[in-house]
Order: C-alpha cells, then structure tokens, then sequence
C-alpha cells in the first residue's frame, strides 16, 4: 500500500483541467473540492489537496478517492433519515449531485470535547456559541449529549467563525423554524454515524454538516458527510486507557495533521512550513485505514493518473 501510495506522491490529483471538463459546467475552485456548476447540478471533483485552518498546504495520495467513497457511503446509509444531494458517482473522484443554495451556517455536533472546541474553551472563544459547558472537563472527555456548536461559512480567504443558535436567528442568516429542523436532521445523521463508526470499531467524535435548499425548497444534506475530512473519528477500544492516562487519542482524521502543524508553530497565520512526504504518507494511510474500516473492503490506489479517466 504505502508503495503504490508513494507513486502518487508525485502525480498527485491536485487539480482538474476545466477545459477539458467544458461540458460539465462552470468551474468554481474550493479549497478541496473543484466544482463545477450547471443549471440544476454540480460536477463535484474532489481532489487530493489538503486543507488545514482553512489554508491548502498541500496534497495527500488518494485523499480525494477516499473521501468521495466515504461520503457516497455515509450518504446512501442515511437517505432514509435525511434526504441529502447524492445522484450518482461517475467517478471515483466525483459526485453529481443537485445544486442548492446552501445555508450560510455550518452545523457541528460534538459527543466529545477536543480539538478546536477544546483550544477555544481555554481561549474563550467559545463562548461565542453561548452554551453553558460542563464544570472541570477533561480533554477528550465524552459529554452526555451531543452538543451543537455552529459556525458561520465564511466567505473565501476569511475563517469561519463560531456562533450561538441565537445569533444565528438573531442576525436573519436562517429562520428559527428552518433551524430547528436543520438542527434535528444534524442529530439524527449524527447517531446514525455513531451506530455505523460503533460497528466498526470506532467512535465518530464530532462532525460538521452543511444543508441546501433546492430550488423546490427542499432541506438536503450537502457537501460531503462523515468523512475524514469533516469528522474526528477514533479507535474505540483504545479510548477508556488513553483518556485515563491523558494521552493523545488514535485518531483516523484530519486532526493528525492539525496537530503536526500546531507542534510546528503553525495555526493558519504566518508562512506555513514544508510539509515532508513521510507526514503526507503517514495521512494517506490514516484516511485509508479510515475507509477500510468504515467501509468493510480494502481501498484500491488506482493504477494509472485518476485525471486521465476523468477526461475519457
Ligand atoms: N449540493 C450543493 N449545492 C450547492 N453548493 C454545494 C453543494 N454541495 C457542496 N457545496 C459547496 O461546494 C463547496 C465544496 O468545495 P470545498 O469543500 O472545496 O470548499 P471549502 O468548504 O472551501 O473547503 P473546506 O472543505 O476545506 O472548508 C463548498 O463551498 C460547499 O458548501
Ligand atoms: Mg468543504
């Protein structure tokens, strides 16, 4: 694996060629996800590059890959809960998927406290989202319900910032009702995930959704849900000791990452630093392990460039 992973190093799918995808629409570049957009659809592209405090700082082998089979997944195991985007995956890089206006706030919903909601409690950021915590947390610890820390969606090069369910019906971004309905879908999808990561030996920690409405007026699950990228997952059986000794969890995330770049002096401010291949490796097989487990089969490098089948 990791050698068939290492030829990926250098051929990489880190971005599409739009002109070579006219037929699909206009192209709109995320940070991870090259879109391009028709009247009633998107042509969703995932590539290989990674985000992290919002900034892409590189590419990680086969992350697009995985995260378009994880997400595809997670998406046909919970349509009975919540409607969500999904129609069809032409590609293992690429969802087609039903254009929404998607609604400004992100919905993150937390079974743990850890990594940003943890820094921002010490930094009091948190309390933007104006919840009333727990007295004497522990990092890593698990909280008796799930909790709901929304944030904004921030316009490009900008970050997304936290903000209560107050001020989010307060400043006219989505109505009380709409809100409530979005929060309740957000929950059930999330225990869904718990049960699914739970049979899978793993604990889904946190994750982030994003809702659309179609142009019926239709609320849908959007973007991607339950991958690595937009949840924290970890190894269930190891829990209980790590926590107990205040040790670092084993996380099949993105959050490895994060805490590289912390350890390096990086949190998305200033230049940030080189990011060797064996770090790029060692994620690639994190997100791998991720998906094998999750999804019960081994995932498959692809053999020859992911873009060229994209333009055949
Ligand atoms: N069905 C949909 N309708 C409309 N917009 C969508 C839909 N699904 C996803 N999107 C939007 O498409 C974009 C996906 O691109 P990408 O994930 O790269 O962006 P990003 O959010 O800027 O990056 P990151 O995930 O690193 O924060 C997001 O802005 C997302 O909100
Ligand atoms: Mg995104």
């Amino acid at each position: 694996m990791r050698e068939q992973l290492v030829q990926r190093l250098t051929d990489g799918f880190t971005a599409t060629d739009p002109t070579r995808l006219t037929e699909c629409g206009e192209l709109v570049r995320g940070k991870v996800r090259d879109v391009y957009v028709s009247d009633d659809e998107l042509f969703m592209v995932t590539t290989d590059r990674l985000s992290a405090f919002d900034v892409v700082l590189t590419s990680v082998p086969c992350k697009g890959a995985i995260l378009n089979a994880i997400a595809v997944e997670a998406f046909r195991a919970t349509e009975d809960l919540c409607p969500n985007h999904l129609i069809e995956v032409p590609h293992p890089n690429v969802m087609r998927v039903r254009r929404t206006t998607p609604l400004p706030v992100e919905i993150i919903l937390r079974r743990y406290i850890t990594g940003s909601l943890w820094r921002d409690l010490h930094s009091g950021k948190a309390a933007a989202y104006e919840i009333d915590f727990p007295e004497g947390l522990k990092r890593d610890q698990r909280f008796d319900e799930v909790i709901c820390t929304p944030s904004t969606k921030a316009d490009v090069g900008l970050h997304d910032e936290p903000i209560s369910e107050r001020e989010i019906v307060a400043r006219g971004l989505v109505s009380k009702e709409l809100l409530d309905e979005v929060i309740s879908k957000a929950h059930a999808l999330f225990r869904r995930g718990e049960e699914l990561a739970a049979a899978r030996g793993l604990i889904l920690v946190d994750t982030k959704y994003e809702f659309g409405l179609t142009p019926e007026g239709e609320l849908i699950v959007i973007d991607e849900i339950h991958t690595a990228d937009s949840s924290r997952y970890w190894v269930a059986e190891e829990y209980q000791a790590r926590f107990e000794a205040g040790e670092s969890q084993r996380m099949l995330d993105k959050e490895n990452i994060r805490q590289w770049l912390i350890g390096q002096g990086y949190q998305g401010e200033g230049e940030p630093p080189h990011i060797p291949d064996e770090v790029r490796l060692d994620l690639a097989q994190t997100y791998a392990e991720l998906h094998d487990r999750l999804l019960g089969r081994p995932f498959e490098v692809p053999v020859g460039s992911p873009q060229e089948s994209l333009y055949s």
